[in-house]
């Protein structure tokens, strides 16, 4: 489709990343980067942090180690949230309340289908019970019921310190502020 964009590049500092607009004919916005270390993970999720709206749900997907935490980390920070954000391996969620939004920060590793079912973590992206917030779900294929739209953001291994990081806007996800923010500040 006209109009869609492209942002590819190494997110290692400030001015790598590369912004293309996307051809016509392409069938979904591509976002990917290659995170040269840890630091550039946390960075990446400093800038969502910074940026992404109330009631953003994120799906982080990954394997053992990948950086899903690493992220989200990141992401605490960029909300403002001081505490120390530890995995929720064994806790299965935790909550910040201390940032610029709330931040849910659930991991489903654990879980069974049935088990997450009876969880109803939809009280976390409907905003009745609890204030809109960004959720970061660990192990979202977990979830057989899922937010009207969400963003995926996927991590694999590419290299002992590198991984490669993508972005797959879901339903009615709103991408292009987000792009404007990676695309301006790196
Ligand atoms: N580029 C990178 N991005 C993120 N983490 C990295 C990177 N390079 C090395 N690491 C290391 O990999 C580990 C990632 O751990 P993290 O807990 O974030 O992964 P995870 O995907 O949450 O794992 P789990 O599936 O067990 O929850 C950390 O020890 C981190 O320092
Ligand atoms: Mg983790």
């Amino acid at each position: 489709m006209v109009g869609r964009k492209r942002l590819i590049g190494t997110f290692k500092r400030a001015g790598d990343a590369v912004l293309v607009q996307g051809m016509q004919g392409e069938k979904e916005r591509l976002i990917k980067f290659t995170l040269a270390g840890a630091e550039a993970t946390r960075s990446l999720g400093i800038t969502l942090g910074r940026s992404l709206k109330a009631g953003s749900v994120i799906f982080l997907e990954g394997d053992l180690g990948s950086g899903k935490t690493t992220l989200v980390q990141g992401i605490g920070a960029g909300l403002g949230i001081t505490e120390s954000i530890v995995s929720p391996t064994f806790t299965l969620i935790n909550e910040y309340s201390e940032g610029r939004l709330p931040l849910y920060h659930l991991d489903l590793y654990r879980l069974q289908l049935q088990e997450v079912a009876a969880m109803q973590l939809e009280t976390y992206w409907e905003g009745i019970e609890l204030p809109l917030g960004i959720v970061a779900i660990e192990w979202a294929d977990r979830l057989d019921y899922k937010p009207p739209s969400y963003l995926r953001i996927c991590l694999t291994y590419q290299g002992e310190a590198e991984r490669v990081v993508e972005f797959f806007p879901v339903g009615e996800f709103q991408i292009d502020y987000l792009l404007n923010e990676l695309g301006n500040n790196y």
